[in-house]
C-alpha cells in the first residue's frame, strides 16, 4: 500500500467547540432519557475521548455504561463493507434503552450492523450519538439522533478519529492534508 505522508494538519474543530456541542448534547440526552433506562455504549477506539466528555455531560444517576469493539477497516482509509465484532458489551441490554455512542459515521455500515445487533440482544430501544456526521460516503441510511457537527467531505483525525491509529489523542478535529496527493 502507498506510503501516507501527512503535510499538514488543518483545522476543523476546535476543543472549545467541541466541548460546546457535547455539554448541549449532554442536556439533550439528559432530558430525553430520564424516565428511561439509559446504557451509553462506547464503540472503541475511535469514540473514547467523546464518549469520556458526553457521559459527563449527561445527568442520569441511573445511567449504566459498556464498550462495544466492531472494526470495518483495519489500517487503511477506505470501508472494507465488512464489520467485525471484535468484542461485545458485557452487560445485559435485555430492556434497557441503548444509546450507541460513536466518533464518525462514514458509510453507516458499522453503525447499522451494531444496531441490529444490539436490538437481537433485546434492548428495549437503540439511539445513535455520534460526534461527526460524515455524509460523503454513506451507503445505507442510519438514524442518527444525536450528532455534534456534520461534515461533507474530508479526512480527518483527532478527538478519537485516527490515521493509521495515531492522532487519536488531539483535542480537536484536524482535516489531513497528504504531501503525496
Ligand atoms: C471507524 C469509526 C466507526 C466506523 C465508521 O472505526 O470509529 O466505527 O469506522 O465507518 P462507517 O460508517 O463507514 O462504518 P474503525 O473500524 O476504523 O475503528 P476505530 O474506532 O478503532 O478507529
Amino acid at each position: 500500500m502507498e506510503e501516507l505522508q501527512v503535510k499538514e494538519l488543518k483545522p476543523v474543530f476546535t476543543h472549545e467547540q467541541l466541548q460546546e456541542r457535547v455539554q448541549a448534547l449532554g442536556k439533550e440526552i439528559s432530558a430525553d432519557y430520564h424516565d428511561k433506562k439509559l446504557c451509553c455504549v462506547c464503540i472503541l477506539k475511535g469514540a473514547i475521548p467523546f464518549f469520556s466528555d458526553l457521559i459527563r455531560a449527561i445527568d442520569h444517576p441511573q445511567m449504566v455504561i459498556d464498550t462495544l469493539r466492531a472494526s470495518s477497516y483495519g489500517n487503511t482509509d477506505h470501508s472494507s463493507g465488512k464489520v467485525n465484532f471484535i468484542k461485545d458489551v458485557e452487560l445485559d441490554v435485555t430492556g434497557l434503552d441503548v444509546l450507541l455512542v460513536e466518533d464518525v459515521v462514514d458509510t453507516g455500515l458499522t453503525m447499522h450492523e451494531i444496531v441490529q445487533h444490539m436490538y437481537a440482544k433485546g434492548a428495549r430501544s437503540v439511539k445513535i450519538a455520534v460526534c461527526i456526521d460524515k455524509k460523503e460516503r454513506r451507503q445505507v441510511e442510519v438514524d442518527i439522533a444525536y450528532h455534534a457537527f456534520t461534515l461533507e467531505e474530508g479526512f480527518i483525525v483527532g478527538y478519537g478519529l485516527d490515521l493509521g491509529e495515531h492522532y487519536r489523542q488531539l483535542d480537536g478535529i484536524f482535516e489531513v492534508v497528504l504531501a503525496n496527493r
